[in-house]
C-alpha cells in the first residue's frame, strides 16, 4: 500500500498564509538566507518556504491572514516594533530576524496567556500529539505560567456535543477566529461568529442554540482550520490520532475530492479532504469528510448468496459457486431464449476500471451489445448534445475556471446541494464580484445565500427549458450582441446561418416564450444581455437541463448560446455540466453505453470495432444493443430474461418504479453486486456481494473530466474487489480475463482509447490527477477544452425547436412535480441514510406553495397523497415559497418514499432519459399510505425476512439450489 503519511500531518507543510502569484518577483533575507517570492507573498510564507518555522496561532495557508494572535512577531530592519509575519508582505531588499533573544522572550509572554485560560489535560486530550497550541508552546519554549490557573478563565464552559461528527469543547477554544474565517471564507455558509469583546470573546453558531440547530452545514471547515482540540472530529476523540493516511477520492458526488484517508491499524479514522486536491483544494461537504460510515454498516453483506425464486430464502454459499451459478444461468438462459436476452449495467459508482470489465464482459462473454449505465437516467443527454455541437461528450472545463469568470448562469442545477465543494468555489467567485444568473424553477439555495445573491432569477415552469434558450438565444441574435468573430472563425458557417435564421423567428422572441416560461419577457432580456456582455461567462448545468423530454434539446441550445457568445475555449466561460455520482463521467467514457465502445467510439464502426476485436479476441457484434428502458420493456414482452447489475439500484432509481419492479420480476435470472440488499436485490437470484470505495484500487473521473485514484485502504469485506468479482464471472463464462491489478486494467483502456493513451496509474501519482484527453498531444491533460478548435474542428450549431412535453396538466393532475437533491443525502439514499446524516433529512418532504397548500387545507408536516398518471404515493407537506404556485418538489432519497412511483416512462427523445423533471400530479391531504406504500412495504418486509432467515454456508445440506 503506498503510504502518503507525513507523520506531523497536513499542518506540517502548513506555509501559514495563501501563495501568491504575481510575474513580480521580490527578493529579500530572512535570517541571513536570501529568498526570491512573489510580490504579495507574506514574510511568513516566504520564511516557511526557507524551512523556517515562524510560531503561529491564527495563521494557515488556507485562510487569509488575520493577524490577531501576536505570536508570528519578527524583526525588520527598518521597521519599528515587532511586526506580524503572517500579515506584513515582504519587500524588495528586506532583512528579517525570526528568532533573537526578544523575540523569544515576547512569544512566551503570549504563549504564558493563552495556556493560562487553557485546560492542561494534554496527556489525555484527543489533539495530543497533533495540537498547534501544543507544538507552539513547545517551540517557544514555555515552561511556566505565572499567573496561576485561579483568576477568570474559561474553564467550565460546557461542551457542544449537538453535532453528529464532531464536538465544540469552547474551554480549549484560543479564538484564533480560524474557524469563523474558514466558513466564511472557504465554506462561504457565514455560520460562525465571535460574540463579546476582549476576555469575553467566545465561537458562536448563528441561528440555533447549538451546533446542530445552526445554519452550519456540517462541511467540517473549522474543523479542519482548529489548531486546538475545541472543534474536533468524533471520531478522532473515539479512536485515537491515525497512524498512516492514504491518498483517495470521494465516492459521493461528481466534485471528486481528493482526501487524505486516515487510519489507525484497518481502522479508518477520519477523512481529511487534501490540500493538493485537484477538484477541491483542501475543502469538502459533510458527506464525502464524515458520512463514511456506511462502508461497515451492519447491514453489509459479505458472503455472496443464491436463490432459485424471489420467495425462497437466501441460500450463503462460496464466491466459486455463486459465481458458477450465475454463470450457469445466464448460459442456459441465453440457450433457451437467445443470444440477445441478457444484459449488464454498469455503475457510474464503481471505478473506471470495473465499468470498463462489465461492459467488456457484455460485448465479449454475453456476445452482444446490451450494456447500459445509470448515466442513461441523468446525463446521456449531455453525451449526446455535446457531442453533436462541440465534438466532445463532456464538459469543457475545470471547476478553477470559474474563478476567472465574470458572469455564471446556473441552469437546472442546485451546486451548494449536490455538488457542495463547487458551489462554495462559485460563491467564493461571487463574493469578489461575479454575476449570477439562475434559471431554476425552484429558488435554490445560490438564489440569495450570504454575501452572494443571483441577480436574476428566471423561475421558469418546469418544462420549459428549450423555450427559455431559445428565448435568450433570439435577444442575442436580435439585439446584435453575437460574437461573430469567434462564429466566422471557429464555426460551421451554413448551421450557424439557419440557426440565427431559427431564433430570429418572432415566435422565439421573449414576448412569446416569457408567458409559456412563466417568466416576464424584460427578464429573459436582462439575462440575455448579462450573459452575452458582461465578460467571461460560463454556464453551469445539471439534471434540471437534462432529465426531460428535451433534454437533449436543452444541451445542444446551451453550447449555441456559448459558442454564439464566444464563450467557449478558455478560462472563465465554457459549458460545465455537473455531474451527479462519483464516477458517472468515468462510466460513460468507458463505454457503458449500447451504442459505444471505450472512448465514445460507435460499435458500427468497422476499424474502431477491429482494433477492439483483435485486443479481446472475439467478434464483436456491430448492432447497438438494448438501453436499460428497452431491457425493462423486453423483459415485459418476455425476450430479456437475465441482468448482471454492477452497483445500482434501478428499482429505486428509475422513473415508473411498477413498471421497473415488473420487469426485474419477469426475469429469470438477476445477478446483483452491491454492498446492501438494495431495492434492486430484492429481486435478485444471485447477490455478489460488492466493495465499497475504500476497499479496492482503481480511478473514478470527475464532471471535470478529472483521473483520480482511489486507493485500497482496507481489505475488501467480501474478500473480493468488485472488479476481481467480474473477472471471476467472465472466467465462468468462459472468456478468460487474467487481470493481476486495476492498474493492468488501465494499461489496456489507454492502449484502446485515444483520449486516454498517456493515462497510467504512475502517471496519475506523478501529477496528482490527470484530465483527459491526455495522450501525446496533451501529455499532462487537458484542463480546458477546445481551446484553438472545437473536437469536431468546426462547432456546430443545432436547430432546438421547442416541443412541449406531453406531460400536461389538466383539471385531474393541476400541479407539476419536479425532483432534486438535498446536501446531507445522496442519490437513493442506500449509503446516507446508513450514517448520522439522518439528522438532518430523516425522509422525503413534498414542497409545495402557500397558496396551493391552502387552497387544498393542507398545513405543513401533514401526510399528504401524490398521485399522477403512473401512480399514488405518500410523503410529509412542507408548506415553503422556495416553489412557484402550481409546482411541487421532492426528493427521492428514500425508497419508501416512492417519488418514482410517480414519475412517467417519459423520456428524452435522443437519448432515453426520463423526464423526472415533468410530472402532473395532483396533491390531497390524507391519512393513510398509498397502496404501492403498503405494497411496498410487505414486499420489502418479506426480503428483509428471507435474508436474515438466510442459510449460511455452513448448512449446505439445506441447500436447495444446486446446478
Ligand atoms: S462545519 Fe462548515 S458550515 Fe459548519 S460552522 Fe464549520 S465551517 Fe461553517
Ligand atoms: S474554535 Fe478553534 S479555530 Fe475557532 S476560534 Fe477557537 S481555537 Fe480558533
Ligand atoms: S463535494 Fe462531492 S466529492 Fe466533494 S466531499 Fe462532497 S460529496 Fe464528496
Ligand atoms: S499567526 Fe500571525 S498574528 Fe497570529
Amino acid at each position: 500500500m503506498i503510504n502518503f503519511f507525513d507523520p506531523a500531518s497536513d499542518k506540517s507543510s502548513d506555509l501559514g498564509t495563501p501563495a501568491r502569484d504575481s510575474e513580480v518577483q521580490v527578493s529579500l533575507s530572512i535570517d541571513g538566507r536570501a529568498i526570491t517570492v512573489p510580490a504579495g507573498t507574506s514574510v511568513m510564507r516566504a520564511a516557511a518556504m526557507l524551512g523556517t518555522s515562524i510560531p503561529k496561532l491564527c495563521a494557515t495557508d488556507s485562510l487569509e491572514a488575520f493577524g490577531s494572535c501576536r505570536m508570528c512577531m519578527v524583526e525588520i530592519e527598518g521597521m519599528r516594533g515587532y511586526p506580524a509575519s503572517c500579515t506584513t508582505p515582504v519587500t524588495e531588499g528586506m532583512v528579517v530576524r525570526t528568532e533573537t533573544p526578544r523575540l523569544a522572550g515576547l512569544r512566551r509572554n503570549v504563549m504564558e496567556l493563552y495556556i493560562s485560560d487553557h485546560p492542561l489535560d494534554c496527556l489525555t486530550c484527543s489533539a495530543n500529539g497533533n495540537c498547534e497550541l501544543q507544538t507552539v508552546a513547545g517551540q517557544v519554549g514555555l515552561r511556566e505560567v505565572r499567573y496561576g490557573f485561579d483568576g477568570a478563565n474559561h474553564l467550565a464552559e460546557k461542551k457542544d456535543v449537538s453535532n453528529p461528527y464532531f464536538d465544540y469543547e469552547p474551554s480549549k477554544c484560543i479564538v484564533c477566529s480560524r474557524c469563523v474565517r474558514a466558513c466564511e471564507d472557504i465554506q462561504g455558509t457565514f455560520a460562525l461568529t465571535i460574540t463579546g469583546r476582549g476576555f469575553e470573546s467566545r465561537v458562536a453558531a448563528a441561528g440555533g442554540d447549538d451546533f446542530l440547530s445552526s445554519e452550519c452545514v456540517s462541511c467540517g471547515a473549522c474543523v479542519q482550520a482548529c489548531p486546538t482540540a475545541t472543534l474536533t472530529e468524533k471520531s478522532l476523540v473515539q479512536l485515537g490520532q491515525p497512524e498512516r493516511a492514504v491518498i483517495t477520492t470521494c465516492a459521493y458526488c461528481g466534485v471528486g475530492c481528493s482526501f487524505r484517508a486516515e487510519m489507525k491499524g484497518d481502522q479508518l479514522v477520519r477523512m481529511v479532504p487534501d490540500k493538493n486536491g485537484g477538484a477541491n483544494h483542501g475543502h469538502a461537504c459533510v458527506k464525502g469528510r464524515f458520512a463514511w460510515g456506511y462502508a461497515t454498516h451492519p447491514d453489509r453483506i459479505t458472503k455472496p448468496m443464491i436463490r432459485k425464486r424471489l420467495e425462497d430464502p437466501w441460500q450463503e454459499v462460496s464466491w466459486d459457486e455463486a459465481v458458477n451459478y450465475a454463470a450457469s444461468e445466464f448460459r442456459r438462459i441465453q440457450l433457451k431464449y437467445g443470444r440477445d436476452s441478457i444484459g449488464g449495467i454498469t455503475s457510474s459508482r464503481c471505478t473506471n476500471e470495473e465499468a470498463y470489465l462489465v461492459q467488456k464482459l457484455v460485448r465479449t462473454a454475453f456476445g452482444n451489445n446490451n450494456v447500459d449505465t445509470c448515466a442513461r437516467v441523468c446525463h446521456s443527454p449531455t453525451g449526446y448534445g455535446l457531442k453533436q455541437t462541440l465534438g466532445e461528450s463532456a464538459g469543457t472545463q475545470s471547476f478553477d475556471s470559474v474563478m476567472q469568470a465574470d458572469v455564471v448562469l446556473v441552469i437546472g442545477a442546485n451546486p451548494t446541494d449536490a455538488h457542495p465543494v463547487f458551489g462554495s468555489q462559485l460563491k467564493r467567485r461571487l463574493r469578489q464580484g461575479a454575476r449570477l444568473i439562475v434559471i431554476d424553477p425552484r429558488r435554490i439555495d445560490l438564489v440569495d445565500s450570504p454575501h452572494a445573491r443571483a441577480e436574476l432569477h428566471l423561475q421558469l415552469r418546469p418544462g420549459t427549458n428549450v423555450a427559455m434558450l431559445n428565448a435568450l438565444a433570439h435577444v442575442i441574435v436580435t439585439e446584435g450582441l453575437l460574437a461573430q468573430r469567434f462564429i466566422d472563425a471557429r464555426c460551421e458557417t451554413q448551421d450557424f446561418a439557419r440557426w440565427r435564421e431559427f431564433v430570429s423567428l418572432p415566435d422565439n422572441a421573449p414576448e412569446v416564450l416569457g408567458p409559456v416560461c412563466g417568466v416576464p419577457a424584460e427578464q429573459i432580456r436582462a439575462a440575455a444581455r448579462l450573459y452575452a456582455t458582461g465578460g467571461n461567462a460560463a454556464i453551469y448545468y445539471g439534471l434540471g437541463v437534462t432529465e426531460h423530454s428535451q433534454g437533449s434539446t436543452a444541451v445542444m441550445g446551451i453550447a449555441n448560446l456559448a459558442m454564439a457568445t464566444g464563450n467557449i475555449g478558455r478560462e472563465g466561460v465554457g459549458v460545465n455540466p455537473l455531474r451527479g455520482q462519483n464516477n458517472v463521467q468515468g462510466s460513460c467514457d468507458m463505454g457503458s453505453f449500447p451504442h459505444e465502445l471505450p472512448g465514445y467510439r460507435h460499435i458500427s464502426n468497422e476499424g474502431v470495432r477491429a482494433e477492439f476485436e483483435q485486443a479481446w479476441g472475439v467478434t464483436l457484434q456491430p448492432d447497438p444493443g438494448l438501453r436499460i428502458p428497452n431491457m425493462f420493456e423486453a423483459a415485459l414482452d418476455g425476450s430479456f430474461k437475465a441482468l448482471y447489475c454492477q452497483g445500482e439500484d434501478i428499482a429505486q432509481s428509475d422513473p415508473n418504479t411498477q413498471h421497473v419492479t415488473a420487469a426485474l420480476h419477469a426475469m429469470e435470472c438477476v445477478v446483483v453486486q452491491d454492498i446492501f440488499l438494495n431495492e434492486t436485490a430484492k429481486f435478485a437470484h444471485v447477490f455478489l456481494p460488492g466493495s465499497s470505495f475504500l476497499e479496492k484500487d482503481g480511478t473514478f473521473t470527475n464532471a471535470e473530466r478529472r483521473i483520480s485514484r482511489v486507493r485500497k485502504v482496507m481489505e475488501p469485506l467480501a474478500g473480493k474487489a468488485d472488479w476481481e468479482a467480474t473477472v471471476a464471472l467472465a472466467n465462468a463464462l468462459g472468456y478468460p480475463m487474467n487481470y493481476q491489478h486495476p492498474s493492468q486494467i488501465m494499461d489496456e483502456i489507454a492502449r484502446l482509447t485515444p483520449t486516454f493513451h498517456r493515462v497510467s496509474y504512475a502517471e496519475i501519482d506523478r501529477h496528482g490527477s490527470l484530465q483527459w484527453p491526455c495522450n501525446d498531444a496533451a501529455p499532462d491533460g487537458t484542463p480546458t477544452m477546445h481551446i484553438d478548435q472545437f473536437v469536431r474542428g468546426k462547432g456546430r450549431f443545432m436547430l432546438t425547436g421547442y416541443v412541449p412535453t406531453d406531460e400536461k396538466v389538466n383539471s385531474r393532475y393541476p400541479l407539476l412535480l419536479t425532483t432534486g437533491r438535498i446536501l446531507s443525502q445522496y442519490n437513493v439514499g442506500a449509503q446516507t441514510r446508513r450514517t448520522s446524516n439522518v439528522a438532518w433529512h430523516d425522509a422525503d418532504r413534498l414542497e409545495l406553495h402557500p397558496s396551493d397548500a391552502e387552497s387544498r387545507g393542507i398545513r405543513d408536516g401533514d401526510w399528504v397523497g401524490i398521485g399522477s398518471r403512473a401512480g399514488q404515493t405518500v410523503l410529509r407537506a412542507k408548506v415553503s415559497t422556495r416553489v412557484a404556485p402550481g409546482v411541487v418538489y421532492t426528493t427521492f432519497h428514500f425508497p419508501e418514499s416512492g417519488a418514482n412511483v410517480i414519475t412517467t416512462d417519459n423520456s428524452d427523445w435522443a437519448t432515453n432519459c426520463p423526464e423526472y423533471k415533468v410530472t402532473a400530479v395532483e396533491v390531497v391531504k390524507v391519512f393513510h399510505p398509498s397502496e404501492w406504500q403498503k405494497r411496498y412495504q410487505d414486499f420489502s418486509d418479506e426480503q428483509r425476512r428471507l435474508l436474515k432467515e438466510r442459510r449460511t454456508a455452513e448448512q449446505p445440506e439445506k441447500a436447495e439450489v444446486r446446478r
